[in-house]
């Protein structure tokens, strides 16, 4: 089996072994890469980038595919903090889609993670509550294991602004595990020390910060703390295939780990690159187990 220091060296090789010839024997180079930090960022569409990953050679997944769910064109005005616009118009990878396309994408994408994942390791998926259905039927019909759905609650979370429906604080992430056979890679105990020497909920509940840099849907830091001390040892392989503003990588540096990110979109590949070199803060771990603090 392939070790960490190897998949990770060797990614531009690996990743492009069939097509040499098209790229004139030149390799694809990562849109950004910075060895002290071990982190990659390759820019281009997962479905066909990680066809071209090994078998089983990534130790951990953490996934924010698109939603599919909102309405093209809408233009959201923000006051609070954050960047101050959402112009859907241009988060074109969020537009509605049909059903179809919603099982075909999510099955190309997860096959591949369920074949690059090694034995016994897991994979983090969020979505909004249209998407999450559709995701885990797919991981069902593919044989993952889903180990727990985890309730993102958000207690700063914006009011349901028209009155229409009840406010939405919560977001579903499912967490699933390759398949039903060997042991679970889930550090529990540090997960139980964590949370004061009680073994840890499935509702992770955090106030949101603002951020500094435009992405319309950035996950919030802790979420990928939380997920990758359980998930994942230092040194380890961690992958994910739609990186948006780069949150994952940011994280998983900050905790010593590995991280390989592919984003589609090169304006969001700057953001990261930006983001990773320090331009809107380094990375302060916001989770302390007793015996740290
Ligand atoms: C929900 S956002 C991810 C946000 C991310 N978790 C963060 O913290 O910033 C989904 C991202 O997937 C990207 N994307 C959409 N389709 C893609 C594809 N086929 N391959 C790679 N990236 C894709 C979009 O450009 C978008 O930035």
């Amino acid at each position: 089996m392939l070790e960490a220091l190897d998949i990770f060296n060797n990614i531009e090789g690996m990743l492009c072994a069939d097509t040499r010839a098209q790229y004139n024997h030149e390799k694809p180079l990562p849109f950004y890469s910075n060895p002290s930090k071990s982190i990659k960022l390759y820019q281009g569409d997962s479905l066909a980038i990680l066809k071209k990953v090994p078998d089983c050679c990534i130790d951990m997944i953490f996934a924010d595919p698109p939603y599919f769910g909102n309405q093209s064109g809408l233009i959201i005005k923000r006051t609070d903090g954050h960047a101050a616009t959402f112009d859907t118009q241009k988060a074109q990878w969020a537009y509605s889609k049909s059903l179809n396309y919603q099982f075909e994408f999510h099955y190309t994408w997860l096959k591949e993670a369920q074949r690059i994942l090694k034995q016994g390791s897991t994979i983090w998926i969020t979505g909004t509550y249209h998407s999450i259905g559709v995701i885990n039927v797919v991981l069902q019909d593919l044989g993952f294991k889903i180990l727990n759905d985890i309730i993102l609650h958000k207690r700063n979370a914006p009011p349901n602004f028209k009155g229409s429906c009840f406010r939405a604080v919560t977001e579903t992430m499912l967490w699933a595990k390759k398949n039903s056979s060997g042991r679970t890679r889930f550090n529990y105990r540090v997960m139980k020390e964590l949370n004061g020497g009680i073994q840890m909920k499935n509702i992770w509940e955090y106030w949101a910060e603002k951020n500094p840099f435009r992405h319309p849907a950035t996950k919030q830091p802790i979420v990928l703390e939380y997920a990758i001390l359980a998930g994942s040892n230092e040194g380890d392989v961690i992958l994910d295939p739609f990186a948006g503003s780069g949150t994952t990588g940011f994280v998983a540096q900050g905790l010593n780990r590995k991280c390989i990110m592919i984003e589609i979109d090169p304006n969001y590949c700057q953001l990261i690159e930006d983001r990773l070199e320090g331009k809107y803060g380094e990375f302060s771990r916001k989770t302390k187990a007793k015996n740290e603090i």
